[in-house]
């Protein structure tokens, strides 16, 4: 099915995070309409098994083509790993994640061939960039690991802050020792570490942000399906949901997006709840 091109894009993390994806976006794409779930009351997907993991990001996706968004963005590293092409086979608008561009931004920024990758434990378990990245090109190395603790500090604010730095030396020193030159960021926080983490693996390790890297392809590939919005005017509009305390994405929303947000608004993805809301109705019917 043709999706109109000014329909608004639809982007989704399993919390805050993927602000820095819609970041991107707006950098690369300034005139397009987003509307963006964050799943606060799930959040974090990085901890959890992929068939839940790959459940919420189909609730997460429905919620969206609900909304009548013309393509949808998985912004969770997490969701991308596990779920695209459960997404792919689901539902009838444009998916893209994550790990795809920036797998190919790892291989191009790469010199020597020795790449790491860094993210949540459930990303790192899937080996998602590992595979997509030796599918291109099976004479790199690549080195991954699971970095846990890095999501509470950013959300913390610790991102200068010397336990940041001390975690990060800890799981980057495996890394380093496998020489690698290029680091991949594999998770939507990390991009707030950037000048820690350059810090922490000196000049000779290029970081590969897959956000960037997910917003260059995006707005390739929406050009490519002539989806790319039509309707003259300046700035897109923002539209932010969020399924749980909406005080808390508002107090958080400008440091990972880079601007001032509208206030969120509250949803609920829960079958419950709305059979709740339909047995009411049907109990005030049937007096
Ligand atoms: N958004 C997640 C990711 O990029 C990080 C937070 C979480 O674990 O849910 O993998």
């Amino acid at each position: 099915m043709k999706q109109d091109c000014n329909l608004p894009i639809g982007v989704f993390d399993s919390g805050i995070g993927g602000l820095t994806v819609v970041r991107q976006l707006k950098r690369v794409m300034p005139r397009e309409d987003f509307v963006y779930l964050g799943d606060t009351a799930r959040v974090p997907y990085g901890t959890k098994s992929p068939e839940t993991v790959i459940r919420f990001a189909c609730e997460d996706t429905q919620f969206l083509v609900q909304e009548g968004v013309k393509a949808v963005v998985v912004a969770c590293n997490t969701a991308s790993a596990w779920a695209i092409p459960t997404l792919e086979r689901s539902f009838d608008v444009p998916v893209f994640g994550v790990i795809l561009p920036g797998a190919r931004a790892a291989l191009e920024k790469s010199e020597t061939g020795r790449i790491g990758i860094i993210g949540t434990t459930s990303t790192i378990r899937s080996q998602a960039y590992v595979k997509a990245i030796l599918a291109r090109d099976d004479e790199v190395r690549v080195v991954a690991r699971a970095c846990p603790l890095l999501v509470p500090l950013v959300e913390e604010g610790w991102v200068q802050h010397d336990v940041a730095r001390t975690v990060l030396k800890e799981y980057l020193a495996p890394l380093l020792k496998q020489k690698i030159d290029a680091l991949v960021l594999g998770c939507t926080h990390y991009p707030l570490l950037k000048p820690l983490i350059a810090e922490v693996v000196g000049k000779g390790v290029k970081l590969v942000d897959s956000a960037e890297a997910c917003a260059e392809d995006v707005h390739e590939r929406l050009g490519a399906l002539k989806l790319l919005a039509t309707r003259r005017r300046r700035d897109g509009v923002f539209l932010p949901f969020v399924t749980d305390e909406v005080e808390r994405f508002n107090e958080l929303s400008q440091r990972f997006l880079g601007f001032p947000a509208e206030r969120a608004v509250l949803v609920t993805l829960s079958p419950w709840d709305r059979r709740r809301k339909g047995q009411h109705l049907s109990d005030f019917l049937m007096r």
